[in-house]
């Protein structure tokens, strides 16, 4: 018996149509208008629209410290909010630290999320610890279904890498069919200018965008352009918060270069001000790069409507304010960095297509499909078509949502987005085919998530 979903909005990447959709073992087998046969399992979605299900390209789920302690959602309650919301399939960012080999990272990353996850989900590799050997591993860690990298242009003394490694990077990824992700922002000034507030006792979270200002992140962005293009490679910018990033991400393009661009829902609502030295809870806003003002959002919305920026994922990287983030008013360095999100991000999509500023085909890219493509799981994943997986995401326009810590499947204790109403309501979420969340609910059974293996990244 298939199941389907009668007479919703569907929406693609390039519109919107009026059409069942079909389901069985799994995966669409017919999008149409007039698809049930006798026997079928109709569900009237009339006046919905039907999506694909979210693909959030950024999180980080479990993620270690290196102090013994982690991020706040594991990879059990992170995908389970992630459902909630309407993402079916997440791509987090394994890590390999100081002295492990890439195989090791890998492993430990499976061991944290395998059989723990509400939907589906893959790793990007990050890699922090660069030499012959590390490079010699990457066509075997491309063999298991890892085809995309970061590496970090900031976090010194931790995580940051240095330009060289940058471009050997890119060289030996460029012969692969390997994709490179990188956070830019200068590290080695950030670290200066974070010494330099600290000893003049300007120690609280107020400071941390001080520390860190757009310049610095259109520094980085046009300095690893310039080593891609030299490299001849391709590569996908992280978390874009301004738009002097998005100027060299242009300028890059061009001169015929492949760039994506990712940006994050906190970088279009989110202003500056919430680090304001009246609020006592400006380090929840604690992130890296740090938010921005009312400027650079219109400007990030700009580059979204005229498609400059390709995907919007979260960064979902959550820590508690009470007993975390709220621990070093003596030193903002200290503040776990990282946001939560991953339930809300197709909510805050729709907000925008709400308010005009992009189009739900054009959330439909940002959102599932462009994603999809770029990390090589699509049309598998990211599109409503046949042969597609049957992930979906029913979405009711006349609902109505509030974000609240209260009601949030994040394990974390609060929200950025608190108390605010969202005129949409994500009604169910299918995976492969099953309806796992309906009316703010978890239908019995679960997890039920599975690993996917991706093909070389994707340029298109
Ligand atoms: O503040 C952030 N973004 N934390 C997560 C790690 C990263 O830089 O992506
Ligand atoms: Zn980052
Ligand atoms: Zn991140």
């Amino acid at each position: 018996m298939a199941l389907v979903l009668r007479g919703g909005r569907v929406v693609g990447g390039t519109g919107v149509r009026r059409a069942d959709v079909r389901i069985s073992g799994g995966v669409i087998v017919s999008v149409g208008p007039d698809e049930a046969v006798a026997g079928d399992d109709i569900t009237d979605v009339s006046g919905k629209f039907i999506l694909p299900g979210g693909v959030d390209a950024h999180t980080h789920f479990d993620l270690p410290l290196g102090d013994g302690t982690r991020s706040d959602d594991d990879f059990a309650s992170g995908t389970r909010s992630a459902i909630a919301g309407g993402t079916t399939c997440v791509i987090d960012y394994a890590t390999q630290f100081r002295g492990e080999s890439l195989n090791r990272g890998l492993d430990n990353w499976h061991g944290l999320a395998d059989g723990r996850c509400f939907c589906d989900y893959s790793f990007h590799l990050a890699v922090t610890d660069w030499n012959g050997s590390v490079a010699d591993e990457l066509p075997g860690v491309m063999a298991r279904g890892v085809t995309s990298f970061k590496m970090y242009m900031a976090y010194k003394g931790a995580l940051q890498v240095d330009d060289g490694v940058l471009y050997e990077a890119l060289r030996r990824l460029e012969d692969l069919g390997g994709l490179l992700c990188v956070h830019c922002e200068n590290g080695d000034i950030i670290s200066a200018l974070s010494r330099e507030l600290l000893r003049a006792g300007k120690t609280g979270p107020e400071h941390h965008p001080a520390s860190r200002p757009e310049e610095l992140e259109a520094e980085a962005t046009g300095r690893l352009l310039v080593i891609a293009s030299l490299a001849g490679a391709p590569v996908y910018v992280v978390h874009v918060s301004s738009g002097a990033s998005i100027k060299k991400i242009l300028e890059a393009r061009s001169s015929g270069q492949t760039v994506f661009a990712e940006t994050c829902p906190q970088y279009l609502y989110l202003d500056d001000s919430l680090y304001s030295p009246a609020r006592a809870d400006a380090a929840k806003y604690v992130c890296s790069p740090p938010l921005r003002d009312g400027r650079n959002h219109a400007e990030m919305w700009s580059a979204l409507s005229k498609n400059i920026a390709d995907v919007v994922a979260t960064d979902h990287c959550s820590f508690n304010f009470n007993g975390r983030k709220d621990r070093h008013n003596c030193d903002f360095t200290g503040i776990p960095n990282g946001l939560p999100g991953v339930g809300s991000r197709m909510m805050l999509l729709y907000l925008g297509v709400a308010r005009g500023l992009i189009t739900m085909p054009q959330m439909a890219r940002l959102a599932s499909e462009n994603p999809a493509r770029i990390f090589g799981i699509h049309p598998g994943k990211g599109s409503i078509t046949p042969g597609a997986d049957a992930d979906i995401v029913v979405l009711d326009p006349d609902g109505k949502s509030v974000i609240t810590a209260e009601t949030q499947f994040q394990n974390v204790d609060y929200t950025p987005y608190e108390g605010w109403e969202i005129p949409c309501r994500i009604e169910s979420t299918y995976l492969r085919g099953e309806r796992v969340f309906h009316m703010g609910r978890f239908l019995p059974g679960g997890p039920r998530g599975r690993f996917v293996r991706r093909r070389a990244a994707g340029v298109f």
